[in-house]
Parts: C-alpha cells; sequence; structure tokens
C-alpha cells in the first residue's frame, strides 16, 4: 500500500486550518484513527450494543464474543502465554495504578522502588502513592549526560535488591529507546518485581512480552491507532493473579453475600464495573489495521523518517536537541535557542503544524535537563516526508521571525 492510500484511512488528516493542510507531528500524544476503527465502534452501537458476561439475549452474545474476541488478538499481538494475563483498563495511567494498587501488601515498610528518570508522571506517582501507604523508598534511576538511562547506575542501585523496578520502553518526551530486556534480566536476577511502561513503544515496534520476560507491561489503545478509554494490562499469571483489586463490584465477584465476597477468577477479577466495549471493539480493529501492514517496512521507515527529521532540525542551527539518538523511536524533543516552547508551537500551529509544547508530563526529567519545557515532533504510519519538510520550513520561519 503506498503512503497516500494509507493516509486516506485517516479521516482527521484531510483537513486545513486557516488555509494550511494539517500537518499533524503529535501522534505521541495521541494517534489518529483509521476508517476502521471507527467503524467498528459505530457497528458495534448500531448492531450490537449490549453489555458483555451479564445476559442470555443474542446481543449481549454478540456484544462479548467481540470483546473476548479482542482478549485473544492482544495475547497473540504481545506474545502473552495465555488470554487470561491480559486485563482490559482505562489506559495506561489506570494500568499502573492497577499493579502499583494490588501490590500493597507485597510491598514492606523499607522496600526500595526504583524508577525510570525519563517516566511520564504516569509512571511515577502511581509508586509514590504505594510509596506512602506501605513506607517504601522510592529512587530514581539516573540517566548519563546523553540521556540514556544510566546503567552502570542501574547496576549499583541493583545492588540494594529493589523490590519494583519500573522502566519505561520509549520515553514519551525524548524518543529514547531502553534496552528493556536487558535491563528486566538485570532487575530480575535482583529479585524485583519489573514493570514495563510501553505506551510509546506499542505502536512503533513488535513487542514481546515473554521475550521481555517482564512481569508487567502496559500501554493505552489511543496511541496505536485505537480509541481513547481502552487500555492494556499485561501481567505474568502468578503476579496478575496476586494483585489485590485496584477496584471491586460487578463483574470481578464469583459470590457475594452481606457477610463476604469470593472474587472471581482473572481476568474478570480485575475488570470491575462494566468496561469500555466499543472502545475494546476498536482496539481490536486497530490491532487489525496494524496487522495488515508490513510491520518491518514500516518500522523501519519510520526510523529512517525519524532520523531524517533529526538531522533536519540539527541543519537548521540555533536548534537544541535532547536525547537525539538514532535508534530513538517516534519523538524527537527540541527547543529554538532560548525561545520558549509555547511560542514555537503556537508560531508552528499558525502555519497548520501540530507538534506538543511543554513538559511532557516528565517534570523531574525537564528538572534533570534544566528545562521548563520543550517541544516535540512525534510520527506515525501516516507521516510523510512531505510533512517533515513542511515542518523544518515552518521552523525556518518560526527562527527568522523569533531570533
Ligand atoms: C510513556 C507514557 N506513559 C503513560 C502515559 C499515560 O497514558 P494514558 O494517558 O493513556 O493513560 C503516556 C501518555 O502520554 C505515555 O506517553
Amino acid at each position: 500500500m503506498d503512503l497516500s492510500t494509507l493516509r486516506s484511512q485517516f479521516p482527521t488528516l484531510a483537513q486545513s486550518n486557516d488555509g494550511y493542510p494539517l500537518c499533524y507531528l503529535d501522534t505521541a500524544a495521541t494517534s489518529q484513527k483509521p476508517q476502521q476503527v471507527i467503524d467498528a465502534m459505530n457497528h458495534y452501537y448500531h448492531h450490537d450494543n449490549a453489555n458483555v458476561h451479564r445476559a442470555a439475549h443474542q446481543l449481549s452474545a454478540r456484544a462479548t464474543s467481540q470483546y473476548e474476541a479482542v482478549r485473544d488478538k492482544l495475547r497473540q499481538f504481545i506474545n502473552a502465554s495465555q488470554r487470561e494475563e491480559i486485563i482490559f483498563t482505562h489506559g495506561t495511567t489506570e494500568s499502573i495504578n492497577t499493579v502499583a494498587n494490588g501490590l500493597t501488601a507485597q510491598i514492606k515498610q523499607g522496600s526500595l522502588i526504583l524508577i525510570d528518570s525519563a517516566a511520564h508522571h504516569a509512571n511515577i506517582v502511581p509508586w509514590q502513592e504505594l510509596a506512602k501507604r506501605t513506607g517504601a523508598i522510592i529512587k530514581p534511576i539516573p540517566l548519563t549526560q546523553d540521556c540514556r538511562l544510566d546503567i552502570d547506575a542501574f547496576e549499583a542501585l541493583l545492588q540494594q535488591k529493589p523490590a519494583i523496578v519500573a522502566l519505561c520502553h520509549v520515553s514519551n518526551a525524548l524518543g529514547t529507546l531502553n534496552p528493556v530486556k536487558e535491563l528486566v534480566s538485570k532487575a530480575k536476577q535482583a529479585g524485583a518485581i519489573t514493570l514495563v511502561d510501553g505506551a510509546q513503544a506499542i505502536a512503533h515496534m513488535s513487542v514481546d512480552v515473554q521475550s521481555i520476560d517482564c512481569d508487567f507491561y502496559v500501554f493505552s489503545g489511543h496511541k496505536m491507532y485505537g480509541p481513547t478509554g481502552v487500555g492494556v494490562l499485561y501481567g505474568r499469571f502468578d503476579l496478575l493473579d496476586s494483585l489485590s483489586p485496584l477496584m471491586t463490584g460487578g463483574e470481578m465477584i464469583k459470590t457475594v453475600s452481606f457477610e463476604s465476597t469470593e472474587f472471581n477468577q482473572l481476568p474478570n477479577r480485575l475488570e470491575a464495573g462494566t468496561p469500555p466495549i466499543a472502545e475494546v471493539i476498536g482496539l481490536g480493529a486497530a490491532i487489525d489495521f496494524i496487522q495488515a501492514l508490513p510491520t518491518a517496512q514500516i518500522h523501519a521507515k519510520e526510523r529512517e523518517l525519524l532520523n531524517y527529521l533529526q538531522d533536519a532540525l540539527e541543519n537548521l542551527g540555533d536548534v537544541v536537541l535532547y536525547g537525539a539518538h538514532k535508534d530513538n523511536v517516534g519523538a524527537v524533543a527540541f527547543n529554538l535557542a532560548d525561545e520558549h516552547h509555547q511560542d514555537v508551537g503556537i508560531l508552528l500551529d499558525q502555519q497548520g503544524i501540530a507538534v506538543r509544547c511543554g513538559h511532557h508530563c516528565a517534570m523531574p526529567l525537564m528538572q534533570s535537563l534544566s528545562l521548563k519545557g520543550c517541544c516535540r515532533a512525534s510520527i506515525g504510519v501516516y507521516t510523510s516526508k512531505a510533512d517533515i519538510d513542511r515542518f523544518i520550513a515552518a521552523m525556518a520561519s518560526v527562527k527568522e521571525l523569533l531570533l
């Protein structure tokens, strides 16, 4: 499939703002959605709308089988060993909260929790709350000068036998890629429970949770061409089964009396209440969309495009790049000299270019870079070289205006 055919599947891309065709470079915040995802959700609401798991009627049976089929798709998509290891949540944030809350009884006063210094707030704050509840101690895993995770410092921290190691697969702010398989292996040798935040990886690379060998892997549907409001928590069965549920109520029980409740088995035990049914079905369509593409070719093309973007920004002059490496994934972080990132973003927007500006939900990372914030341009399957060229031309005009 050529790029223009691929792009034509994304209705939002075919728009102009103030006479400028949209150049969408904010996929890391949320990806655009292909028509087949929108159609799948519409189809459910038009034809099959019913609650899952509950009723004897045909609509509910159809809704349930579509919902559960997505669990099977996801099992295969990330190579989990069994379907019960896939829990539907509302997003990466809820997935991490489910783990951090669920481990409360297993964490003791003084237990050590190591967190990637490049982590998104969603992979920091739930651990801080866990530490507050238990008396555990949080330590950040430092980065090197060039914004990679510092492996020597990590190994030194592992000597202290952490209980939990929380990593990102790809940094949302910088696009830097962690060698998660190697990091998880070291963490596990030290006896830690490992969680990998794959929110920024899942759309850009093949993820095999058994090969990474992490205990938990989490991501959001909306960053992988699927809808908002649905996410995934993968967990190794025995550990997942040991989590106390974050939410209790309907669906997650086997029997209830006023004296006591017996919880259901996985996966229902961790999916209390009516789940985001249409969104799960939309996520299934997003997986179909991704799997119909020539994956290796697409990933190679995205890397080439990102490198082209990094080089072009650098060649503009007066642009500072942060943690820009050739193996980065999906995003590039930058500032234009000392100009405020927000000013740059607004001026780009006036030419139809959508980038992200701010702290990118990674305030500790920004502090370590002595930044208040920065701009981030991020790409997806639909990004073209022409998009990058337009962005660079717009940056040149912003530079001329501001410097
Ligand atoms: C690396 C990373 N982790 C977690 C999140 C939170 O995802 P959500 O808001 O979908 O829960 C994001 C979203 O930007 C992210 O990029």
